[in-house]
């Protein structure tokens, strides 16, 4: 893919001879006169890198690198300075510059220097993305083991029932991506518990119509706890739907058929196959076979029946994938 350059100099000398050779080298290339009209350009277009004249008239380069760096981190700057006072580099790498043209410069070095710059900050920020994720899933692990020591009888139910979604997903070929938003999806379903007072969770007898609607709002709950954090977003909806059902008596929002997200129809089918053969206050656990017999009785009604049958097939072959 071509990458975006902006070179910032009110010299258009200067403009016109960096622009040159990054033209050669492949480059995309716009020059601004100034900071500000620097700033209108970055609000309407987006670049990949860009190159400043540490002197400008009116916002000086250095300003404009600190405001890049704030409201567009993922563009390294480069400033272009006749200084070589370390002092002065010292500070523009404070406010953020990646790298430094010195003058006079030698024009065949620029391309060099811009490729390196544009290699060393897209590691960085992948870098930056992996930190950010695997925070995200510290995160919802955490929500997980407190939605799990909620239901003692219960304990590792989001887990379990994440282990055989995922086992699932295999099963049907799945993109890795969407298999990300299931695995946490399936780990965090039930956090809209954590609304529902322990007296209802923990009920050894039948719930009754109060404490049932009190219930019934866990996927709601869950689904705007989830989407409160930017990053799990895309999850919410799974969340919301993990107990729709295919002929549209589900809730909350009654959705049909292919209308339910398949990842929560997935996660539908592991959460009730976990349900019936782990142990639960309220009743002992049933066989796995059992389990199976429940699992096709509802399918076509409750459940997604090709999801059904896939997922009797790979429990049948091996134990379930959590024993
Ligand atoms: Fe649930």
């Amino acid at each position: 893919m071509i990458k975006r350059v902006l070179i910032v100099d009110d010299d258009a000398w200067v403009c016109d001879v960096i622009a040159r050779i990054l033209v050669k080298n492949k480059y995309f290339v716009s020059t601004s006169p100034s900071a500000e009209h620097a700033l209108e350009l970055l609000s309407i277009s987006t670049y990949d890198l860009i190159i400043s004249d540490m002197m400008l008239t009116g916002i000086s380069g250095l300003e404009l690198t600190s405001r890049i760096v704030k409201e567009y981190p993922h563009i390294p700057v480069i400033l272009i300075t006749a200084h070589s006072d370390t002092e002065i580099m010292r500070c523009a790498l404070g406010e953020g510059a990646s790298d430094f043209i010195p003058k006079p410069f030698n024009i065949e070095a620029i391309p060099m220097l811009v490729e390196r710059n544009l290699e060393r900050h897209s590691l960085a920020q992948k870098k930056q993305i992996k930190i950010d994720e695997d925070l995200m899933f510290s995160t919802v692990y955490a929500l997980a083991g407190a939605i799990d020591a909620k239901e003692p009888f219960t304990a590792e139910h989001s887990r379990r029932v994440t282990s055989l979604s995922l086992s699932l997903a295999d099963a049907m070929d799945i993109p890795s991506t969407e298999k990300r938003c299931l695995e946490l999806a399936a780990q965090v379903h039930d956090v809209g518990k954590i609304g529902v007072p322990d007296f209802i969770l923990n009920k050894p007898s039948k719930l009754n119509d109060e404490e049932w609607n009190v219930m019934l709002l866990h996927p709601v709950r869950g689904s705007e706890i989830v989407g409160r954090v930017k990053q799990l977003s895309y999850v919410a909806d799974v969340v919301r739907h993990h107990h729709e059902r295919i002929d549209g008596s589900g809730y909350p929002d009654g959705l049909r058929a292919e209308e339910i997200p398949l990842l929560s129809r997935m996660i539908s089918v592991a959460d009730a196959f976990e349900v019936m053969t782990s142990n639960r206050v309220y009743r002992e656990n049933c066989t796995q076979d059992e389990a199976f017999q429940e699992l096709r009785l509802g399918a076509g009604s409750q459940f997604d029946s090709e999801i059904v049958e896939t997922f009797i097939r790979i429990n049948s072959e091996e134990p379930a994938a959590f024993a």
